[in-house]
């Protein structure tokens, strides 16, 4: 099978007036379709911006990255864009939902951006819904983000990530916010969308969430100190 991740190579470093910091210095893997990886390491290790460049959020210094079989360094900034759309959802430790919107607008967020949005609109709604019932949140739609634990935010922004059925999910620290029961859950919650099929990507410095993941790949001063399967 084709990874659906390959880096080889990758560097980033960041200018700041004439200091330069070095943070990847050379990092490659594959990740191939229905993994769950975590990416381990201290703070400061990079591991925040090797996510991004996943992402197609940030842009390598030096290096390559194919997703999906792209060589995502001769796209434009809009079909880069356009691949992200497509192909990865996101969530964020501090979970990025829109207070003023509910739970389920916030689900139809990724619906915004696309072309054919009118015509689908009535499927889109009916498939956020459906998501919201899958992270466990049936009964809360109309909840806006405030109204709502730290643990059922980040299943909003779990539904949300699934809304364009993105082939990986890249999660950075979701259960960082959390507290140890609703981290539990939030991490059960990836390891079930794991099981039905969908690649993960967990960004974590917590050793008892990395280990949940079926292969850690830990980063230490800009490179790949270790790449395991998790027993
Ligand atoms: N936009 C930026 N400009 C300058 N330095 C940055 C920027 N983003 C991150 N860094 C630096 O890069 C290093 C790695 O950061 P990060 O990727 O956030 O690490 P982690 O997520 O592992 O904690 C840190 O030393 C951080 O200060
Ligand atoms: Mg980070």
């Amino acid at each position: 099978m084709r990874p659906v991740i390959s880096l080889e190579d990758i560097t980033k470093h960041y200018q700041t007036g004439k200091v330069i910091t070095e943070v990847l210095k050379g990092i490659s893997f594959s990740i191939h379709p229905k993994e769950f990886v975590a990416i381990m390491g201290p703070s400061g290790a990079g591991k925040s911006t090797l996510l991004y460049i996943l992402g197609c959020l940030a842009r390598p210094s030096s290096g390559r990255y194919e997703l999906d079989g792209v060589d995502v360094g001769t796209l434009s900034d809009e079909a880069l864009s356009r691949q992200r759309n497509a192909k990865l959802g996101f969530v964020f430790q501090s979970f990025h939902l829109i207070p003023q919107y509910s739970a389920l607008e916030n689900v139809l967020l990724p619906t915004f951006y696309r072309k054919d949005r009118k015509r689908g609109q009535k499927a889109d709604r009916r498939r956020a819904k459906e998501l919201l019932d899958l992270v466990g949140l049936d009964a809360r739609y109309h909840y806006r983000p405030g109204e709502l634990s730290g643990g059922q935010k980040q299943r909003v922004a779990i539904a949300r990530a699934l809304m364009n059925d993105p082939e990986v999910i890249l999660a950075d620290e979701p259960t960082g916010n959390l507290d140890s029961r609703q981290s539990e859950e939030i991490v059960r919650l990836l390891k079930e969308l794991n099981e039905r099929g969908r690649t993960i990507i967990l960004v974590t410095h917590d050793p008892d969430v990395g280990s949940q993941a079926r292969r850690m790949i830990t980063i230490r001063d800009g490179l790949v100190k270790s790449d395991t399967p998790c027993s």
